[in-house]
């Protein structure tokens, strides 16, 4: 076999309705819908060559350096889920990854590093098999899935839906499906200017949150709001009504917080700045009418939101009133990828 080497870019997301809390390998307790992102997204690529054994070896670099941290997880991941990659035995890999994301933004998606390993994958499965067909989007969305939950639905542009919901046929819990094809054009025009308030790694990971959702006195009771969202949002997304869809964003990205405040033992993520900023959103909402709102991660940071039309006035609120509240002034202005 002559080396040969593939790449594949992939994309963040910001889920509107959330998935926290997860059983067994990585499934969610309740279905999530995200706009998929375009300007921060990884970009990887990996060198094969053959290397005379009868395992993979692999080497990984995170923007230029190696990085033993990363090789650790993608091992884990790989090992965990061999069933899916024995085409790899006897493969040398050597795999870079960059992401797009400005330096110190405090935004590390794994959600778009692991889809992009995982489409890098597929790519040499595919040349190693001989296959011309395109790759299967959805096996791509069940692998980016064990790795990194929220990963699912980066793999699809536009919108995705995540976890089995009574209204789409085809959704499942193990792999995310593409909404693009059902979403108002409106909301193909979304912009999510991710307002950074702190660019320090969270104090408490994802992984452990998810975790606390275990025994939560709550929980129960968030997974049904969710459900209950998840099927809400579905006909917003379909008939544009944006008011609604102002009150399912920001009660879900509330919540989220809220099961964080509630869990045992309690925490917080949000900071003083994330709430100067979410009031003067909602007041800017409600002085000019003007359809901007917001959601937030795991994390501080604030993502506003609003349709392509409102760029020049939210724009502008951003500058006059809101950067001050920011780390370094930052603010990443993305688009939902076409
Ligand atoms: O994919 P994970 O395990 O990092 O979890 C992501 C959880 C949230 O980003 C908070 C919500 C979501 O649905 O993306």
């Amino acid at each position: 076999m002559n080396g040969f080497s593939v790449s594949a870019s992939s994309p963040s997301n910001i889920a509107i309705v959330k998935y926290w809390g997860k059983h067994g390998n990585q499934l969610p307790n309740n279905p999530s819908i995200s706009f998929t992102l375009s300007r921060c997204h990884t970009e990887t690529q990996i060198k094969v060559g053959e290397n005379g054994g009868a395992k993979y070896s692999m080497q990984f670099f995170f923007e230029g350096k190696e990085s033993p941290k990363f090789q650790e997880k993608i091992e884990k991941y790989l090992v965990d889920n061999q069933q899916y990659f024995g085409f790899l035995n006897g493969l040398d890999l050597v795999v870079e990854s960059r992401n797009t994301f400005p330096h110190s933004s405090g935004i590390a998606s794994s959600a778009a590093s692991m889809s992009a390993l995982v489409l890098c994958l597929l790519k040499i499965e595919q040349k190693v098999s001989g296959g011309v067909a395109p790759l299967d989007m959805r096996k791509a969305s069940f692998l980016s899935r064990l790795a990194s939950g929220s990963a699912a639905r980066s793999v699809y542009h536009v919108m995705a839906l995540w976890g089995a919901t009574p209204s789409v046929a085809e959704s499942s819990d193990d792999y995310a499906v593409p909404l693009a094809d059902i979403v108002s054009p409106v909301f193909k025009t979304y912009h999510d200017s991710i307002l950074i308030v702190s660019n320090k790694e969270k104090s408490v990971s994802s992984r452990v949150g998810h975790s606390l959702m275990n025994g939560h006195p709550l929980a129960e009771k968030r997974y049904a709001t969710a459900r209950e969202n998840t099927e809400r949002l579905l006909k917003v997304l379909q008939n544009g009504d944006l008011d609604a869809f102002i009150d399912i964003a920001e009660s879900e990205a509330l919540q989220l917080h809220e099961m964080m405040a509630t869990s045992t033992p309690p925490y917080k993520l949000m900071e003083p700045n994330t709430l100067e900023i979410i009031g003067l959103i909602r007041r800017f909402r409600q002085e000019t009418k003007i359809p901007a709102c917001f959601t937030l991660d795991a994390g501080p940071n604030v993502h506003l939101l609003y349709p392509e039309a409102y760029e020049k006035q939210v724009k502008s609120l951003i500058k006059d009133n809101l950067l001050s509240y920011c780390h370094d002034n930052q603010c990443i202005d993305d688009v939902v990828q076409q």
